[in-house]
């Protein structure tokens, strides 16, 4: 009987050794330590020996039980990792192949225009002030001191909405707003970027939305000097250093005096070009001292209160920043165009 647990011992552990896989370990499991197995069987044999001999045949064929089962976990562990070694060999994947390359937006040139104009300023303590692109007539005219038989309305060509509500024509309409708001109240340093919309026939340099940013500065003392000296940073910040500021006589219902504004041209340096046609200075702006009659139709009394208002187009600018000879371009949602401006982001 001693022999043959021997026999079933090394048969056993040769089997366990050489089983190559999970389900062949299972089988040998089976074979040997199930219900049925071979060693079970060996367990009810045992009743047919003598008395004496049962204790000790019992212990061997337990230790032999215990042997085996161990051998079985051990070679099931190692299996086990061979599995998912080869699973994870036969799913590899390739991270040296080229991907499909996604395509990522870019900041549209206007709104890094806008993200621009609003970082500089806001260094200067300036606000950023928003207002409703579908706007009264009132803060659009009335308060900007045009009233309705003005010759002045027919400077700006209004898409109305009805009589009294229209698509504003300028940023000057959030100025308004905010001198209202404030009634009185100084100091006030604040801009206001946005959509306006003009009745005009889209060409290469008109289109019937664009986008302005407004500046606003109210206070006891301020003067036209400090507006060129804000023009002056603006402008060198924007077109690079060593820009200088023209003031030409204009006229704004809503200021007086009113200036337009020419930076010396950045291509050229002053000299004259293709771009400045010759002149040396390009027209960026409109701007000027806040008119007495704005600021009193707002509660403030334009014998203390003194202040500049500007207006500058920003496709203007991004024009002659990015070289863009095209306005429609901004609107056209171009991939080709837009991608363009990655790498200025
Ligand atoms: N609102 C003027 C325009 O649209 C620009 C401007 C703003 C001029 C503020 C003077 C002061 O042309």
């Amino acid at each position: 009987m001693s022999d043959r647990i021997e026999e079933v011992r090394s048969q056993a552990l040769q089997a366990v050794a050489s089983a190559e896989n999970l389900d062949q370990l299972n089988q040998i499991r089976v074979q040997y330590l199930g219900k049925k197995g071979l060693i079970q069987d060996m367990m009810k044999a045992m009743k047919d020996l003598p008395k004496e001999e049962k204790p000790a045949f019992g212990q061997k064929v337990n230790v032999l039980k215990s042997e085996v089962s161990t051998a079985v976990e051990t070679k099931q562990v190692e299996l086990a990792k061979i599995a998912v070694a080869q699973k994870l060999e036969q799913e590899r994947i390739d991270i040296s192949l080229a991907g499909d390359n996604l395509r990522l937006g870019t900041t549209h040139p206007l709104v890094m225009i806008q993200q621009e104009i609003e970082d500089l300023f806001i260094g200067m303590g300036y606000k950023v002030a928003e207002g409703p692109e579908v706007e009264q007539d009132y803060y659009n005219f009335e308060l900007a001191n045009i009233p309705k038989d003005h010759p002045a309305r027919d400077m700006q060509d209004t898409f109305y909405v009805d009589p009294n509500t229209l698509l504003r024509t300028h940023t000057t309409a959030m100025q308004m707003r905010e001198l209202e708001k404030a009634h009185g109240t100084k100091p006030i340093k604040l801009i206001c970027p946005g959509k306006v919309y003009r009745r005009d026939d889209d060409d290469a340099t008109h289109s019937h939305q664009f986008m302005q940013c407004e500046g606003l500065v109210v206070g006891d003392h301020v003067t036209l000097t400090d507006l060129k000296g804000t023009l002056e940073f603006m402008a060198n910040k924007l077109f690079g250093d060593g820009r200088k500021i023209r003031f030409r006589p204009s006229y704004f219902p809503f200021t007086e005096p009113s200036v337009e504004v020419d930076v010396s041209c950045p291509f050229c340096n002053g000299k004259g070009c293709s771009v400045c046609k010759g002149s040396g200075w390009i027209e960026i702006l409109g701007a000027g001292m806040v008119h007495p009659n704005v600021f009193r139709m707002n509660g403030f009394d334009p014998e203390t209160t003194s202040g500049f208002a500007f207006g500058v187009g920003l496709e203007r600018v991004a024009m002659l920043k990015y070289g863009i000879n095209d306005i429609r371009n901004f609107y056209l949602n171009d991939v080709r165009f837009l991608k363009t401006f990655d790498r200025f982001d």
